[in-house]
């Protein structure tokens, strides 16, 4: 990757943060950022704000925090805006969505109510359990789109921001085939223009739009969005993008469990992971359609982590299956249980059971910060296109053409690092580190 830093990257700035769909991950991260700005927390799970790196040799090794190392804006200077296709505010929202206690919400409401929405891009197909009546309407998709821009360009002048970054956390879509309106931007920019809502969905809008405008685009979601040559080449002349699905839960501790499984040579017959979950994402993937879409996303990692082409012996006859079953009664506490089949010595036979009890959002929120500092640092540094260094975050991370997706955590956290590493090395001293 080539690194170019452009005259604004000197100072972090004021980011517009643009969420697409104010729903439960959306707004517990907005709750999140104003209470720790209220001395109420600490950003937990936050990387970025956490996490260290190592500075020293060899023979003097030495870690310091990744945020004296390289620059990141204030969480005074983050502002928050976005769409959602339900005329609301972040108060009732975060409400909605139940995955905060009220107590809390209410000592917020002043902060969280002041984001309101502007009307979304939608199109009940790819949504069917959304009841999605306060949208845009225009002559074609491209018309949406240029509102959509529009709606960017005002946030920015009227809150004298710097840079933005738009986040897409908007209801899971229904599986889109890849077509050849995908292929080329020429193509589709044509389909934008005959409204083809046979390969054009809400997000693609989003992202085309934020991408025309060169805004950091990130695809928290499972939906196909910005996966797509078309937008691909949009991004690589304007724009970081990164995705797909934020890797939280089940998916985390596969990601965690699997490579030690593999590193001891043990071998494993099956995976069978369910879980149980109440809020709207549970109740949008009850819908097949968005289902197939987070089944793609979570199914892929255990084959590039445990190689069946490398093991045969090992897993070249294993069963992955995973199932999503929405409960009403636990909200956004979801609880995932995996049965690992696993075989040793002689092919004896063992199983390890893991039931994890989580809160979606809570792993969720800090991920999207990292990924507001992260990608605004790409950004600045002139990164454009699919950031793989930002593997660490995703089920199904995007990579650029005739690169393979990472998925194992320590290796892509090494990426991670890696990079930041390449992106001090190329940035003036005086406006990557913390000065004092
Ligand atoms: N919660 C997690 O841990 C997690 C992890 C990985 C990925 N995700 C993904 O993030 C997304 C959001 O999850 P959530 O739990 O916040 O869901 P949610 O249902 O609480 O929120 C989704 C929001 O998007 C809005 N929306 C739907 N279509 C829209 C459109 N076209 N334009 C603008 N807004 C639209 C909905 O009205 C809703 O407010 C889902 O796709 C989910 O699969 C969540």
């Amino acid at each position: 990757m080539t690194h170019r830093w452009a005259e604004s990257s000197a100072a972090p700035g004021r980011i517009g943060v643009l969420f697409g769909g104010l729903g439960a991950i959306s707004t517990t991260l907005i709750a999140g950022v104003e209470a720790i700005k209220k001395g109420m927390a600490k950003p937990i799970g936050s990387l970025a704000l956490l996490g260290t790196i190592d500075v020293g040799t060899e023979g003097d090794p030495r870690s310091i925090p990744i945020r004296d190392y390289v620059e990141f804006p204030s969480l005074d200077d983050l502002v928050f805006g976005g769409w959602d296709v339900i005329d609301t505010d972040g108060y009732e929202a975060a409400r909605r969505a139940r995955a905060l206690e009220t107590d809390l919400l209410d000592s917020l409401a002043h902060e969280l109510s002041a984001v309101r929405p502007w009307p979304g891009v939608f199109d009940a197909r790819f949504n069917r359990r959304v009841n999605g009546s306060f949208h845009k309407t225009g002559r074609d998709f491209m018309d949406l789109a240029e509102q959509v821009k529009q709606d960017i360009v005002t946030f920015q002048k009227e809150n004298r921001l710097d840079r933005c970054v738009l986040l897409w956390c908007g209801s899971t879509e229904a599986y889109l085939e890849p077509a050849p309106e995908h292929e080329t931007l020429e193509r589709f920019e044509a389909a934008l223009r005959a409204s083809d809502h046979t390969v054009i969905s809400p997000s693609m809008i989003y992202a085309y739009a934020a991408l025309s405008l060169g805004v950091p685009f990130v695809n928290a979601t499972p939906s196909r969005t910005v996966d797509v040559p078309a937008l691909v080449e949009l991004a690589n002349m304007k724009a970081p993008v990164c995705g797909k699905d934020l890797k939280t839960g089940q998916t985390l501790i596969k990601t965690i469990l699997a490579p030690g499984l593999r590193d001891r040579a043990l071998g494993l017959d099956g995976w069978y992971s369910t879980n149980i979950l109440g809020n709207g994402d549970g109740e949008t993937l009850d819908d097949p359609d968005a289902f197939k879409t987070k089944q793609e996303s979570k199914l892929a990692v255990l084959r590039s982590i445990l190689r069946p082409d490398l093991y045969p012996d090992l897993y070249g006859q294993m069963h992955h299956q995973v199932q999503i079953n929405y409960y009403p009664p636990r909200g956004d506490n979801k609880e995932s249980w995996d049965a690992v089949d696993i075989f040793g010595w002689l092919g004896y036979r063992m199983s390890i059971k893991i039931d994890f009890l989580c809160r979606d959002s809570i792993l969720a929120a800090p991920l999207l910060l990292d990924l507001v500092f992260f990608m605004d640092l790409a950004k600045r540094a002139g990164l454009n296109g699919p950031q793989e260094w930002l593997s660490f975050y995703f089920k199904s991370p995007m990579c650029r053409a005739g690169m393979t997706a990472e998925h194992e955590l320590s290796v892509q956290l090494d990426i991670l690092r890696r990079e930041l590493r390449q992106l001090k090395k190329h940035q003036p001293a005086s406006t990557l580190v913390r000065q004092g």
